[in-house]
C-alpha cells in the first residue's frame, strides 16, 4: 500500500505522523469525530492516519465529500472488509458486507423497491395515506397510552424505552406484518440491546484494525456476538414462519416480497446475478435492524431537545395547534405546513449528528481526489460531523437554534441550508429509508408533541453527552409527560 508508486502530477496524502503497531490509535481516542474534526483544521479535507498498520483516508468538508460521494462515486462506493462486519447478518448484510459492484446493487435495488412498496402501499381505511401512515398513527396511540400508564405507577419513564418499541413496531409492520406488544421480552430484550451494537460498529474500532486484539477477552466483542446471533435468530424464526405459510397471491409484507422474489427467480432462465436465496431474504435483517435503531435515536434525541429547550417546545405546540388543531391527527401530509418542525428536526440532525461518520467505505479503484493519490482498497472514513460543524458552513455551529433553518418570518423552511445537513450520506452508498425516515421522524414527533408535554425529572438533569458508536445515543435518562390540554401543560 505504502510502496505504491505515486503517478505523476499527484501528491502523497499528508496527516499525522503513526507510531509504529498503534499507528495513530491514542490521536484517535474515545470520541474519534471531534479528534478527527481537529486534524481536519491541520492537514485539510483529505487526509490519512493509520490505525494499527492498516492506512485510513478520513474525509471532511462539504464540497470534498459530494466530490468524491457523487461525482466520483464509483471509486468510493465499496465496503472495507473489517473484522466486526463478518459477525453481522452472518457476514451477508447489505449495508456492512464487501459484496461485489454488481452484487450489492441487486440487492440495493430489491430493498430499495420492498421498502418503497410496502411503505406507500394504500392504508386499511381513508383515514391513512399509505400505510406507513397507518403504523406510526396506530404505534403513537399505544405509545401515549404505555407513557400515561407508567406516569401513573411511576412518576417518570426512560423515553428510548418506550419509544424504541413504537419504532421497532412500525419497521416490524412492514417488514414481518405483525407487531409486539410493549412488555413483550423477547422484542424489548432484544431492541434495548443496540448500544453494544453500535459501540463496535462505530468508525475506528481498535479491533477492527489491529489483529492482535481480537484475541484478548473483550467484554464489548463478546456481547456484539451475541447480539448478532440473538438478532438472527430473532429474525430466522420469524422467516421460517414465512416460508411455512407463504402464498404467492397474496404477498403480506416486505418478507414475502422477498421470498417471492427468489422463486421467480429460479423460474427466470436469463437472471446473470448469481445470489443465494439467503442473500435475498436476509435483506430482511437490514432493513429491520437500520429501521429500529436509526429513527428511535432521532426521536429520543428530539425528546431530549424537548426536554432542554422548554420555550422551543411551546413553540412547536402552538404551531401544530394553529396549524392542525387538537382535534384530528398530524398526517404526514402536514410536513410542509409545519416550519418550525421540520426546522427542529433538521437542528436536531445537525447538531447531534448521532450518525458523526457514515459506514466506512472503501476505494474500489486507484484514485485521486484534491490532487492526492488514494489506492485501489483504501478504508474510508467520512466525517458528517465535522460538515454538519463546519464554522465555514453555520453561524455558530455549537448552539443549538432551529431558527437558523426558517425564513425571517419564520413561514418558510431554506431549501438550501436544510441539504448542507448530512446525516444520511451521499451518492451511491446514501440512505435507502431516508424518505422513509424523514416522514417517520416528523409524524412520530409531531403527534407526540400534539398530545404530550415533556419536562426534566426535578433532581434527574439531562445528560445529552453523545456516546460514541455508529449511531451516537445520549446516556439514558428519566422525563416526565403529561398529556396537553387546550392551552399547555
Ligand atoms: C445506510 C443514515 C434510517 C436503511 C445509511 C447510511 C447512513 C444512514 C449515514 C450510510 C451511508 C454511507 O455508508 O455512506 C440513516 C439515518 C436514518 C436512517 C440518519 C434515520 C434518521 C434508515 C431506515 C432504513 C435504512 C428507516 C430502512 C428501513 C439503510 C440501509 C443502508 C443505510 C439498508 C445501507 C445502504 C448501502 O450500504 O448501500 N443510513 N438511516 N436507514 N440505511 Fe439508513
Amino acid at each position: 500500500h505504502f510502496n505504491k508508486e505515486i503517478p505523476g502530477g499527484l501528491r502523497q496524502l499528508p496527516g499525522p505522523t503513526p507510531l509504529p503497531i498503534i499507528g495513530n490509535l491514542l490521536e484517535l481516542g474515545s470520541k474519534p469525530y471531534l479528534s478527527l474534526t481537529e486534524m481536519s483544521k491541520r492537514f485539510g479535507d483529505v487526509f490519512q492516519i493509520q490505525i494499527g498498520m492498516r492506512p485510513v483516508v478520513v474525509l471532511s468538508g462539504n464540497e470534498t465529500v459530494r466530490q468524491a460521494l457523487i461525482k466520483q462515486g464509483d471509486d468510493f462506493s465499496g465496503r472495507p472488509d473489517l473484522y466486526s462486519f463478518q459477525f453481522i447478518n452472518d457476514g451477508k448484510s447489505l449495508a456492512f458486507s464487501t459484496d461485489q459492484a454488481g452484487v450489492w446493487r441487486a440487492r440495493r435495488k430489491l430493498a430499495y423497491s420492498a421498502l418503497r412498496s410496502f411503505s406507500s402501499l394504500e392504508g386499511s381505511n381513508a383515514e391513512y395515506s399509505c400505510m406507513l401512515e397507518e403504523h406510526i398513527c396506530k404505534e403513537t396511540e399505544h405509545l401515549v397510552k404505555e407513557i400515561e400508564k407508567v406516569m401513573k405507577t411511576e412518576g417518570k419513564f426512560d423515553p428510548y424505552r418506550y419509544i424504541v418499541v413504537s419504532v421497532a413496531n412500525v419497521i416490524c409492520g412492514m417488514c414481518f406484518g405483525r407487531r409486539y406488544d410493549h412488555h413483550d421480552q423477547e422484542l424489548v430484550g432484544l431492541v434495548n440491546l443496540s448500544e453494544d451494537f453500535v459501540q463496535v460498529t462505530g468508525s475506528g474500532n481498535p479491533a477492527d484494525f489491529i489483529p492482535a486484539l481480537r484475541y484478548l477477552p473483550s467484554k464489548a466483542m463478546k456481547k456484539f456476538v451475541e447480539i448478532n446471533n440473538r438478532f438472527q435468530c430473532f429474525v430466522q424464526k420469524i422467516v421460517n414462519e414465512h416460508y411455512a405459510t407463504y402464498d404467492k397471491d397474496n404477498i403480506r409484507d416486505i418478507t414475502d416480497s422477498l421470498i417471492d422474489h427468489c422463486e421467480d427467480r429460479k423460474l427466470d432462465e436469463n437472471s446473470n446475478i448469481q445470489m443465494s436465496d439467503e442473500k435475498v431474504v436476509g435483506i430482511v435483517n437490514d432493513l429491520f435492524g437500520a429501521g429500529f435503531d436509526t429513527i428511535s435515536t432521532a426521536l429520543s434525541w428530539a425528546v431530549g431537545y424537548l426536554v432542554a429547550y422548554p420555550d422551543i417546545e411551546k413553540r412547536l405546540f402552538e404551531e401544530i395547534k394553529e396549524n392542525i388543531g387538537l382535534n384530528r391527527n398530524p398526517t404526514i401530509s402536514d410536513r410542509s405546513n409545519l416550519p418550525l418542525t421540520e426546522a427542529f428536526i433538521l437542528e436536531i440532525f445537525r447538531h447531534s449528528s448521532f450518525l458523526p461518520f457514515t459506514i466506512p467505505h472503501c476505494t474500489t479503484r486507484d484514485t485521486s481526489l484534491n490532487g492526492y493519490y488514494i489506492p485501489k482498497d483504501t478504508c474510508v472514513f467520512i466525517n458528517q460531523w465535522q460538515i454538519n460543524h463546519d464554522p465555514k458552513l453555520w453561524q455558530d455551529p455549537s448552539s443549538f437554534n432551529p431558527d437558523r433553518f426558517l425564513s425571517e418570518d419564520g413561514s418558510e423552511v431554506n431549501r438550501l441550508d436544510g441539504e448542507k445537513v448530512m446525516v444520511f450520506g451521499l451518492g451511491k452508498r446514501r440512505c435507502i429509508g431516508e424518505v422513509i425516515a424523514r416522514n417517520e421522524v416528523f409524524l412520530f414527533l409531531a403527534i407526540m408533541i400534539q398530545k404530550l408535554c415533556f419536562e426534566e425529572m426535578p433532581g434527574e438533569p439531562l445528560d445529552l453527552t453523545p456516546e460514541y458508536g455508529l449511531t451516537m445515543k445520549h446516556k439514558r435518562c428519566n422525563v416526565r409527560a403529561s398529556l396537553r390540554l387546550k392551552d399547555g401543560c
